[in-house]
């Protein structure tokens, strides 16, 4: 089964014959190295479906050259799911911060402890997720960077340019990143809490805009992942998800009332209780105002 998803991947990357036998070759020896270092690591499971093939295959091309990724979309638009696809893919583990509002230079790095090492207490260094992905050369996730205190980031200034390295604050040890490390982060622009990303750490990045899966893509998203196994019933949630999104792109709705993730709980639910009210439990309760609840109740009762 893992083969066949793996060659689906190959196949919508469409790389050169070269690039492609390159990253095969890292993705068998990381493989190795990972499960010689730990027989129980996982890689988090693939499952991305690009809405066009330009978006996988440029996520593809952007990290096989070592650039980072900043994923740009709205909320359950599957920007952690790419992550998780792209792990896959390279064979790395991907490990993940987030940048909520108490991150700190802790957080991202590691931090100091006590330890016993031969009946005497030292202190030793915990190292955090940048350190740890870059010492191994995995993958970093940065997830909602926008939300970040604007002081925290600058830390990986040199982390994120060609220097790829580190001085550790908190040791003095300097760290160099190994072969492969990467780093994709992600945002939603313009919800509340966010902050306009500095300039100096956007351009850092290679910006992918990540939409909501639509159409004959959707319908194979979710016959895949949700509960709901109609068909038939299945299709008029793709429908709504489309209804949805011209709502939301004439301004109507927000736009995160086409959210997948909501799709998904609202079409799962549909298996017990009516898909009307699974749609207003899922997605129209989500709506700030009564005027947008209307509205995607509205286009709701059209299709249920
Ligand atoms: N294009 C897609 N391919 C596969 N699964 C998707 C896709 N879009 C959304 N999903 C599914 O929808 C749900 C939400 O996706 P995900 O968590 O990746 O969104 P996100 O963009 O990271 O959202 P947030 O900004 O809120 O973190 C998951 O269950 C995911 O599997
Ligand atoms: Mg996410």
């Amino acid at each position: 089964m893992n083969d066949i998803v793996l060659q689906q991947l190959v196949d919508q990357a469409d790389l050169s014959d070269s690039l492609l036998a390159d990253i095969m070759e890292k993705r068998k020896q990381r493989l190795q190295a990972n499960m010689q270092h730990d027989p129980a690591i996982r890689l988090a499971p693939p499952g991305y479906e690009t809405p066009f093939p330009e978006i996988w295959k440029d996520a593809v091309a952007i990290l096989a050259q070592g650039k980072n990724l900043l994923l740009k979309g709205p909320t359950g638009s599957g920007k952690t799911k790419l992550a998780e696809t792209l792990s896959y893919f390279f064979g790395q583990q991907l490990y993940s911060v987030n940048c909520s509002v108490d991150l700190d230079a802790e957080a991202l790095l590691g931090f100091k402890t006590l330890v016993q090492k031969d009946g005497q207490t030292v202190i030793d260094f915990v190292p955090g997720p940048v350190i740890r992905a870059m010492r191994e050369g995995q993958l970093l996730y940065v997830d909602e960077i926008n939300m970040a205190k604007a002081e925290t980031l600058p830390i990986l200034n040199s982390v994120l340019d060609y220097r790829r390295q580190l001085t550790n604050p908190f040791t003095g040890e300097t760290i160099y990143a190994s072969e492969g490390f990467g780093v994709i982060a992600a945002m939603n622009e313009g919800y509340i809490g966010t902050l306009p990303l500095n300039e100096a750490l956007k351009n850092r990045f290679v910006i992918l805009d990540i939409p909501y899966l639509q159409g004959e893509r959707l319908k194979k998203l979710l016959l895949n992942q949700s509960l709901q196994k109609d068909e038939s019933v299945i299709e008029r949630f793709v429908r709504l998800s489309s209804d949805l999104m011209t709502q939301a792109e004439t301004g109507q709705i927000a736009e995160e009332a086409v959210s997948i993730r909501a799709l998904l709980d609202a079409c799962d639910l549909s298996l017990h209780i009516p898909p009307l009210r699974a749609i207003e439990r899922s997605i129209a309760g989500k709506m700030d105002d009564d005027r947008e609840k209307a509205a995607v109740m509205n286009i709701a009762e059209t299709l249920f």
